[in-house]
């Protein structure tokens, strides 16, 4: 099949692309409102961008009607948010947080995820979740005609925090993070089904 992606209707050109890129990491992105709401979201459209400085990016689509999702809106006011990496033990949560909840609902609470305080920016990390990185805005990028919206959300990495059990001899070890991944319909994978390949020395 040949697929000429523009001429493509939304939930069409969404299944293609979730079905094409996968598996997908995904960001729980912790945020605060104006109103000192604490809120939380999924977004799989995730990945790192730069290392000198630590650069980290994440697309946010639109609500049903057209609306910035409640992530972008708290991003754009507070200029920080928080990734929190999403293992295996903190997935069903994860999933919780992605209801479309007003936004005046704590979504921690929604799902059952406990805050922990920052050490830079204002949005909590969540406890539960084994890598947790505080970040600050650096641009938005939008793509596409309202309604149908992306924007790109970039942040500079300030601090990352690790869970002490993830690591050995100072290297994040797999096995240990068990993070899942997203893939197209409604269907995840685990880590668990390692394999190793060394680089060829040329
Ligand atoms: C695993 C997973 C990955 C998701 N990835 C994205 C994404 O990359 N971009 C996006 O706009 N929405 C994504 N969503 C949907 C948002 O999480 C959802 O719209 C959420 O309600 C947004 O919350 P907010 O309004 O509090 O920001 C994803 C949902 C799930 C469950």
């Amino acid at each position: 099949m040949d697929i000429d992606p523009s001429s493509l209707e939304g939930r069409a050109i969404h299944e293609l692309m979730v079905g094409c890129i996968t598996p997908r990491p995904i960001a729980l992105v912790s945020t605060v409102g104006a109103d000192g709401v604490h809120n939380a979201a999924p977004f799989s459209f995730f990945t790192v961008l730069s290392l000198h400085p630590a650069v980290v990016g994440f697309a946010v689509g639109r609500k049903r009607g057209g609306a910035k999702k409640d992530t972008l809106v708290n991003i754009e006011s507070a200029r920080e948010f928080v990734i929190n990496c999403v293992s295996e033990a903190i997935a069903p949560a994860m999933n919780q947080t992605a209801g479309e909840y007003p936004s005046d609902v704590d979504e921690f609470t929604q799902a059952g995820l406990t805050p922990l305080a920052s050490d830079l920016v204002r949005p909590p990390r969540v406890a539960e979740s084994p890598i947790q990185m505080e970040c600050r805005l650096m641009q938005v990028m939008e793509f596409g005609v309202s309604p149908r919206i992306h924007n790109f959300v970039v942040g500079e990495v300030l601090r990352v925090h690790v869970d002490d059990g993830m690591i050995v001899g100072g290297v994040i070890k797999p096995d240990r993070l068990r993070s899942v991944g997203r893939l197209g319909e409604d269907f995840y994978c685990r880590t668990r089904d390692l394999f190793e390949m060394k680089r060829p020395v040329v």
